[in-house]
């Protein structure tokens, strides 16, 4: 699609995310020429900073995340600065002239992206005063693009999304999920779908289970104020792990376009099983870390980082077992599992066939290896395939091999950022790899559930896991029960 013409407005622009990925992101794009010559991007946020104030900062934030800055002059004389109330109806009549001056200048035809990057409890106020004080009255395309969370629960999410739905239609309204921007998510597509040789196997006959981890080094750093409130389980399940869910699990399309990808996504959360009452403890477990070791070096237990109350019952680790209750689905286990201060920070995919119907290789000594496909998702992006083959010898002896792709060193440093994807989607109005009110509905209705039960259960054997280590027992004990095991992702 052709480069649009757009009015960029973040609101946040002083913030965390717009330095290290929204800015970066930006200048990727105006560097690659999508982003054309016809754009400008007002920040705004509560600080007074000037004009000029927010171009260093662009610039920084650019040589600090690229590490070098061609036409960085050029690209920063698209910014202004505007400092904002979110509250104030005077302010939005300030923002709305100045776009609207820009509007002219560069000649924008109306369009507008309207990114809220800040915190969430205003995203609702600024999507109407962006209605009510005529922001999104122009005769171009209007956007708007929200950052998660979006709600805190089933309850919070729909009057949020009522809220922005009275200044926005659902096609207008971009849930950013950054996993969806990430190119191996976006590649569990492609490996399904233009391939003959997974599909046919892709269901209860021939998988035995699916595993998604994503593990994290990081512990909550400064970020406690909002994780406490939030926990693993709303900040990494209900969204990016439900959604490489759905897209793992999700029927053919009848064609590539939003609205039919997004049905078939939909539908696979309506066959979730729901895990409700005394379910919760056979299907999840919950963790919380400890102290222990980072590469070397001691790191304090959960309880004891900055604004975390020593008391706190919040978890850091969630482990599940999802069960899809459709043809293609029954009785195959999807385990999950994703926490902070785990060994690696990894995301992968394994998927695990299940065993060939009778072993002709026995005078091995070791059994059969079953065979694994892996979907790296990060920090390596690739897949690998693992089969058995004769070992060279005389004997008919089986041996491992792996068929590894690597996607990194196909297409190199300039694999785009997830943000940098979305970005550019959002600019040229594909609003695919974003999350559809329906999904973000139906994974809250799950996730309340189990976080019912946990709620009400106040007495936890936290902290249960060492930093530097995968997890509690009980999420191998998971696994354990169904005769399986987490393949290492180390
Ligand atoms: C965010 C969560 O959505 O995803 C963070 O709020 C988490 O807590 C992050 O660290 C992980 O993203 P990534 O891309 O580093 O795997």
């Amino acid at each position: 699609k052709e480069t649009p013409s757009s009015l960029i407005m973040i609101f946040g622009a002083t913030g965390d995310l717009a330095k290290r990925k929204l800015f970066p992101s930006l200048y990727h794009l105006y560097r690659k020429g999508r982003l054309g010559n016809n754009f400008a991007v007002i920040g705004t946020a509560r600080r007074p900073w000037t004009h000029e104030e927010l171009k260093e900062n662009v610039k920084d934030s650019v040589l600090t995340s690229i590490g070098k800055s061609e036409n960085i002059d050029e690209f920063v004389s698209h910014f202004y600065y505007q400092a904002h109330d979110v509250k104030n109806t005077e302010s939005y009549i300030e923002l709305k002239k100045l776009a609207d001056k820009l509007d002219e200048q560069y000649s924008l035809n109306g369009n507008r992206i309207f990114y809220l990057a800040m915190a969430p409890e205003f995203f609702g106020t600024i999507a109407e005063h962006l209605k009510t004080d005529g922001l999104n009255d122009t005769k171009g395309f209007k956007r708007l693009v929200i950052e998660k969370p979006f709600g805190h629960d089933l309850e919070s999410a729909k009057t949020l999304n009522a809220q922005i739905r009275k200044a926005f239609n659902e096609e207008e309204i971009y849930r950013i999920d950054h996993y969806l921007g990430k190119a191996m998510v976006q590649n569990i597509e492609v490996i399904r779908f233009a391939n003959a040789l997974f599909e046919p196997l892709w269901n209860n006959r021939y998988i035995s289970n699916i595993q998604i981890t994503s593990s994290e080094v990081l512990g909550v750093e400064e970020r406690a104020r909002y994780y406490e409130t939030s926990g693993a389980l709303r900040d990494m399940v209900q969204n990016h792990m439900l959604q490489m869910v759905a897209l793992l699990a999700m029927e053919p399309p009848i064609k590539l376009s939003t609205d039919e990808i997004r049905s078939e996504k939909v539908r696979v959360f309506r066959a979730l099983r729901p895990i409700e009452g005394d379910h919760v403890k056979e299907y999840f477990v919950r963790g919380q870390y400890g102290s222990g070791q980072i590469d070397g070096k001691d790191v304090p237990a959960y309880r004891n980082e900055l604004n975390v109350d020593p008391a706190s019952n919040t978890e850091t680790f969630v482990a599940g077992k999802l069960m899809i209750d459709n043809f293609r689905w029954a009785g195959v286990p999807f385990y999950i599992r994703t926490g902070k201060r785990m060994e690696t920070k990894s995301t992968k995919i394994v998927i695990q066939f299940k065993d060939i119907p009778m072993n002709l290789y026995y005078n091995t000594d070791h059994q059969l290896a079953p065979n694994l496909l892996v979907i790296h998702i990060q920090p390596e992006e690739g897949i690998t395939l693992h089969l058995n083959a004769k070992k060279s010898g005389q004997h008919m002896e089986t041996t491992p091999v792996k068929l590894n792709f690597s996607n990194t060193s196909t297409h190199g440093i300039n694999t785009p950022e997830a943000y940098e994807k979305l970005l550019d989607d959002c600019l040229r109005g594909d609003a695919t790899n974003f999350a559809h009110w329906d999904e973000v509905a139906l994974s809250w209705n799950f996730v309340d559930k189990i976080s019912e039960v946990w709620e009400n259960k106040t007495q936890t054997e936290f902290p249960n896991y060492a930093s530097g280590t995968m997890g509690p027992k009980a999420s191998d004990q998971l696994l354990e029960k169904d005769g399986f095991f987490w393949w290492p992702v180390t």
